[in-house]
């Protein structure tokens, strides 16, 4: 029985081969981490040498600080794999996901600097409180499809209307964007302004080709979309590639301009509800 299995297989009830331990790749050298200790009080950098291999990345150096030199070190994480969003911190000064920078694009020969998302509070290390992004997204209109199309409950809908919202639902909700928007990190207007990663959303929904609900008045007064003057920072830094501004944040602004402030167009509007 156990002959007719693949190798690597092994027969439901029958003991796993013992292996031997993994052994760690040799190493490539010794690298320094600089990486911030601290919680809400205050905190400040602390430098860990460890050695590095081919193929880590910052998160594998963060373990392996963890593991060997400073076990209470709060690190968020989960997937490894950049689909999470859980590891995200500034490495170097720049919004990243620990999970998927890897120590060969990094100048080694300097300490590696590995801190908190600066728009949002630390937890403790390198953790930070995301909560009010939660928030932020249970104030916006939630999806509201039109009546099916037909009896059986389906719906139509043209190809190009779905290919369009596609690249918005990429979103793995790592908030990098939303750390480096200088009207959240600088001006701390988490009032007023919903963010980059919220203003995909919000586009994801009114774009979409079933979608009846009107946010347009929201954008422009809850959702403070007129705070964003289109730096770009955001879509540069995202590790979906979503062109955030371009294709989201840029649409939705048409938006609020052609209801709000184009005179003739507001004109039609009325006549075409009226008729
Ligand atoms: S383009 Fe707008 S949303 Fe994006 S970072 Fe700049 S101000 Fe913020
Ligand atoms: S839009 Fe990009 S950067 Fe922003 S939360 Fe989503 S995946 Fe992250
Ligand atoms: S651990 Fe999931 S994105 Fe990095």
């Amino acid at each position: 029985m156990t002959q007719t299995l693949k190798p690597d297989l092994v027969e439901t009830g029958a003991a796993e081969e013992e292996k031997p331990p993994a052994e760690r790749p040799d190493p490539l050298g010794r690298a320094t981490f600089r990486i911030w200790r601290g919680d809400r009080s205050g905190g400040g950098f602390v430098d860990y040498a460890t050695d590095v291999a081919p193929g880590m990345v910052v998160l594998d150096a963060i373990h392996q600080i963890q593991a060997e030199q400073a076990n209470d070190l709060a690190v968020r994480w989960n997937c490894k794999a950049g689909r999470c969003g859980s590891c995200s911190a500034e490495v170097n000064g720049e919004p990243k996901l620990m999970c998927m920078t890897r120590l060969n694009e990094l100048p080694l020969e300097e300490p590696v600097t590995v801190e908190p998302m600066r728009a949002f509070p630390p937890v403790k290390d390198l953790v930070t409180d995301v909560s009010w992004n939660f928030r932020v997204k249970t104030r916006i209109r939630p999806f509201k499809p039109r009546p099916p199309d037909d009896p059986d409950g389906t719906w139509r809908m043209a190809q190009a209307d779905v290919d369009r919202v596609q690249e918005f639902r990429k979103c793995i909700e790592c908030f990098l964007c939303q750390d480096v928007c200088h009207v959240l990190r600088d001006h701390h207007l988490n009032d007023e302004f919903i963010g980059p990663r919220y203003l995909v959303h919000v586009a994801a929904l009114e774009m979409h080709p079933l979608d009846t609900e009107d946010r347009v008045e929201d954008l422009r007064r809850a959702h403070g979309i007129g705070y964003c003057n289109i730096t770009k920072c955001c879509t540069k830094v995202c590790p979906e590639h979503i062109t955030i501004t371009d294709n989201a944040i840029i649409p939705l602004k048409e938006r609020v301009v052609d209801e709000f402030y184009d005179p003739l167009g507001r004109l039609l509007k009325v006549f075409s509800r009226r008729s």
